[in-house]
């Protein structure tokens, strides 16, 4: 791996590229005391809130991002400048076969940067949107539905094991869809309440090593996802907020802070639930 202007860059991979690095303390070769938490999506919307929300408890952070480079150097730029480390690394999380790949990166970040060789929390948040009827849903949209929002959790998750510390957690994103029926969202919704399933299994399995997994569901929140349709489309916006005991569309700082919470000793009682975060949607 080479310096360069302050980035951290791994040649002879395409599979990723560390865009950015920690403090000006990350070439020291010093035992990270603090826990560290590894984000996937964490480049926008949810998974953004909840990298800015982690490090305000003073966590450091590994994040993800697919395809939006700058929007990530631009959450690791806010987190180094609130005193954490923050390390930004390219995932395709649909790609299972190249999670070997990534989680040896993953190792190899956290020896450079961060100076230990394991972390502590998993968000599994990536994720885009897909809405069609049933009747329409191809089997091509499924299975890109399916490998990034369950397959590529579960075996992601599989891969980390190794490499997460006792006393940490699992957090996985689900969506208040999995609770409630909304026309157009069956494969999506699906994939969501099969995650909901995986993390209760990884409560019984990991509790003995004082891992928690949690699922953590929001209702519609405005961000980029779908679209932005939650956001930009006035109907939609309103039909969710007629729908919702408070009354609006959830934002992105609804929910990161809920997951910061369960990455802390106060959530040390809080395993194998599902936290659903939608301002009352549909109660
Ligand atoms: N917004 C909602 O209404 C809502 C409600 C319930 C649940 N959720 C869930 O919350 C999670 C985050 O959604 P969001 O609203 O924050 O969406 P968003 O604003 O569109 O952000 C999506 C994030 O996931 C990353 N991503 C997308 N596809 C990916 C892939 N194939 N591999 C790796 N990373 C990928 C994106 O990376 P790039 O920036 O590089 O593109 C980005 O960081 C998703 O799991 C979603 O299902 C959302």
């Amino acid at each position: 791996m080479i310096f360069a202007n302050n980035r951290l860059i791994y040649p002879n991979t395409s599979f990723y590229d560390a865009i950015t690095f920690a403090s000006n303390k990350s070439k020291e070769k010093m035992e990270n005391k603090n826990r560290i938490a590894l984000v996937t999506g964490g480049s926008r919307g949810l998974g953004k809130d909840m990298a800015l929300r982690l490090a305000e408890k003073g966590i450091d952070v590994i994040l993800t991002y697919n395809s939006r480079a700058d929007e990530a150097e631009k959450v690791v730029n806010q987190i180094q400048q609130g005193g954490q480390k923050a390390v930004a690394l390219q995932l395709n999380a649909g790609e299972i076969k190249s999670f070997g790949t990534f989680i040896e990166t993953v190792k190899g970040v956290l020896k450079d940067q961060f100076g230990t060789d394991h972390l502590d929390f998993l968000i599994n948040n990536a994720g885009f949107g897909h809405h069609a009827p049933i009747a329409q849903t191809t089997e091509e949209a499924f299975d890109d539905l399916m490998n990034v929002h369950f397959k590529g959790v579960y075996f992601l998750t599989q891969g980390i094991l190794s490499i997460l510390n006792n006393g940490g957690g699992i957090v996985n994103i689900s969506s208040g869809l999995a609770r409630f029926s909304m026309p157009g969202a069956s494969a999506y919704a699906a994939m969501k309440g099969a995650i909901e399933v995986f993390s209760r299994y990884l409560a019984r399995e990991l509790g003995p090593k004082q891992i928690r997994a949690n699922t953590v569901a929001p209702g519609a929140i405005a961000t980029d996802f779908n679209g932005g349709t939650v956001r930009d489309n006035q109907q939609v916006n309103q039909m969710v907020s007629n729908n919702t005991a408070m009354g609006r569309p959830g934002e992105a700082e609804d929910i990161g802070g809920i997951v910061a919470f369960l990455c802390t000793d106060d959530a040390r009682w809080i395993t194998g639930q599902r936290i659903e975060a939608s301002g009352g949607m549909f109660v």
